[in-house]
């Protein structure tokens, strides 16, 4: 799946590399030895991440900080108004949403903010309109909800892994406009991002899940999945940017570096939350290069 740009003439060496990436990328395994050095060398740059660079700690450690102040603001101004904020979470495995959640809300007060992350399911669950147990999690008033994963597990995750039907998800595209509609005509702000990864990086990133104690119990049976189905969860993901990109928009964030990640989701929330005491120019907006509306990604 590994092919040169069109129109770019490629040396006979450059050819063998592109085929020994190709290889490695197809005998991946996560408990193999050693990864693909090939792998860990072109991670960084996949999926046409648009920087070779990687920002200092020392400066994303001060942004982030001046950024987690901005939330707080906005914490207060959502508690004190009685706003309802809902942030949806989404991306393929690996792609860092619990990480990005956890600096988003490292400072809040955790009274008044919530992380819903549901397991699969329940047999009762199951039996349900699909969108129930999602709706017992939207924001009472003064509160914010950040959704690890949501109603979009059927767009992407259940079609690709088999839990449900090709027609359960077309049904369910259909629907999400009209539902989305309900929840912005009712007052909810509701934001929804994609953190997009490339294909060397996330097995990147799960080869060293599998080896570190720390972060292990995050390697699942989805996730062990996640590596054949590359091109499935793209296919899933575009069409569900597609169907559901109005009323609410996504937004895309490039993630192959998780600090440029996450200071650009803070900032596109940020920038769109009229919040009292806003410091406009630590907020600014985010890097365009960064943070794409959906519609910008599909083309
Ligand atoms: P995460 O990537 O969020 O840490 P997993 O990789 O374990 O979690 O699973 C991905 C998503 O797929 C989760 O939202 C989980 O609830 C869902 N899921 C797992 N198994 C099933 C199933 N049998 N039916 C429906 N959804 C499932
Ligand atoms: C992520 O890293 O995107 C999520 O936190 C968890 C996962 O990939 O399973």
């Amino acid at each position: 799946a590994v092919k040169p740009a069109p129109g770019k003439p490629i040396s006979a060496k450059a050819g063998r590399t592109e085929e020994q990436l190709a290889k490695a990328i197809a005998s991946f395994a996560v408990d193999a030895p050693e990864l693909s050095p090939l792998i860990a060398a072109r991670a960084y740059r996949s999926g046409g991440y648009p920087y070779s660079d990687r920002p200092k700690r020392k400066v994303y450690e001060k942004e982030l900080h001046g950024l987690q102040i901005e939330l707080l603001k906005l914490q207060e101004w959502v508690k004190s108004t009685h706003e309802r904020v809902a942030i949806v979470f989404e991306g393929r495995d690996a792609a860092g949403k619990g990480g990005t959640i956890l600096r988003f809300t490292q400072h809040l007060n955790p009274r008044f903010v919530r992380i819903v992350a549901l397991d699969k399911p329940s047999s009762v669950e199951a039996g349900q309109w699909y969108f129930q147990r999602y709706v017992a999690h939207l924001p009472p008033r003064g509160e914010i909800a950040i959704f690890d994963r949501s109603w979009y597990n059927r767009a992407v995750i259940e079609p690709v892994m088999g839990f449900c039907t090709p027609q359960e998800t077309a049904h369910f595209l259909e629907q999400v406009p009209t539902f989305e509609k309900m929840l912005i005509d009712d007052g909810i702000r509701l934001f929804k991002i994609w953190l997009d990864i490339g294909r060397e990086m996330q097995l990147k990133r799960l080869y060293e899940r599998h080896i570190d104690p720390l972060k292990r119990w995050k390697l699942s049976p989805v996730d062990l999945a996640a590596p054949a189905r590359w091109d499935a969860i793209s296919a899933a993901r575009d069409a569900m940017i597609g169907a559901t990109h109005a009323p609410v928009p996504w937004s895309v964030v490039r993630a192959n570096d998780k600090m440029r990640a996450r200071l650009g989701v803070i900032r596109q929330i940020l920038a769109q939350i009229p919040y009292e005491g806003r410091d406009d120019r630590l907020v600014g907006v985010p890097d365009p290069a960064i943070v794409l509306d959906g519609r910008e990604f599909l083309e």
